[in-house]
């Protein structure tokens, strides 16, 4: 089973794997970068840190790629600093632009503007015709399997016929993509590729510290739990002091609010919760991580787990040949 060559924009990638963008501080120029000189594609998360930083971190990552590499940037729509970090980002001419958990009209007519494709995060077919409608590229179609923010609570591989049956752009499936089978899935149901993040998070060139890779690590079946962040949005983390001391309605104090968000329920700090986990604290900070966590078993090189994913991908390809 060959590959289809994946194509978003000016975009052709060796391999058909987009790391998703993962803020605070997981996904920057480390974990791009490597992705991008795997074959990927990589994203720097702007979520969480300053505007000089993101522009840093995207100057680095072209250093690291030499310039030849595909580098986006995701940020989340809730935050308040969403339109000012989108237009720094085009001005710095990357590949493209996703918005994590929303995306508004405004996001298309920058991109217009900029000359910049702009890419959308959707969880129904609704949403996906809408994206295409205001000018996306492409989608990425994420279901309840996924870490971070979610849309929905359905399946991945339920949602994505819907979408590619509603839309004519590319559709980039994600969400409990961890393996050459699922990638093969994927493809088979018409999806151009994958987004994987969970995956790239346990591997030596995440941004993130080690604490929080081991975490991942450590992770047994049914460590992840649902809870409802002050973005108004249920995000999957793994399961720990933090989850458990804001479980149901429960508050945790605010130290310093940072008024990042355009519309917060202030019942802890979620950027806080964030950045302790990123600073080390990952039983007192909140630790987003995807449903199959539990099944990765080490930290290794991005270029291991891509070659990884691809030998399983011309494995499971013969295999269902054979089948048939
Ligand atoms: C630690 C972590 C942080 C994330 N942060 C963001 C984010 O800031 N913005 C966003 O759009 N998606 C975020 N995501 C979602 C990923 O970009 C990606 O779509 C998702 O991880 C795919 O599912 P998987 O984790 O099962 O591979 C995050 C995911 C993880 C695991």
């Amino acid at each position: 089973m060959n590959i289809p060559q994946l194509q978003i924009a000016h975009m052709v990638p060796r391999v058909p794997i987009i790391q998703g963008g993962m803020g605070v501080a997981i996904s920057l120029s480390g974990l791009a970068a490597a992705v991008a000189n795997a074959g990927g594609i990589g994203i720097i998360s702007g979520t969480g840190i300053s505007i000089d930083e993101m522009i840093a971190h995207i100057r680095r990552a072209r250093e690291m790629t030499n310039g030849k590499g595909y580098i986006g940037v995701n940020v989340l729509f809730a935050m308040n600093d969403f339109a000012e970090k989108i237009k720094a980002a085009m001005q710095e001419k990357v590949d493209f632009i996703i918005s994590g958990a929303g995306f508004s009209r405004d996001m298309y007519a920058w991109g217009r503007e900029y000359g910049i494709p702009v890419i959308s995060i959707v969880s129904s077919a609704k949403l996906a015709k809408l994206a295409e409608r205001l000018g996306a590229s492409a989608v990425v179609v994420e279901g309840f399997e996924a870490g971070g923010h979610l849309g929905t609570d359905r399946p991945l591989f339920d949602i994505l016929p819907e979408v590619i049956e509603a839309v004519t752009i590319p559709v980039v499936a994600a969400g409990g993509i961890l393996t050459g089978k699922d990638v093969s899935l994927a493809i088979r149901m018409g999806a151009v590729g994958v987004q994987m993040g969970t995956r790239f998070v346990a591997s030596e060139e995440c941004d993130a510290p080690l604490s929080f890779k081991q975490k991942y690590v450590d992770c047994q079946e049914g460590d992840t739990v649902l809870v409802k962040t002050t973005v108004g949005l249920q995000g999957r983390a793994i399961r720990n002091n933090f989850t458990k001391v804001i479980e149901g309605d429960k508050k945790r104090k605010i130290e310093k609010c940072h008024d990042c968000l355009k519309n917060c329920s202030y019942r802890f700090c979620t950027l806080e919760s964030l950045l302790m986990s990123v600073n080390g604290d990952v039983e007192n900070g909140l630790v987003f991580a995807g449903s199959r966590v539990a099944e990765i078993k080490e930290i290794l090189p991005v270029q291991v787990i891509i070659n990884t994913i691809m030998d399983e991908y011309y494995a499971a390809g013969i295999a269902a040949e054979q089948a048939f």
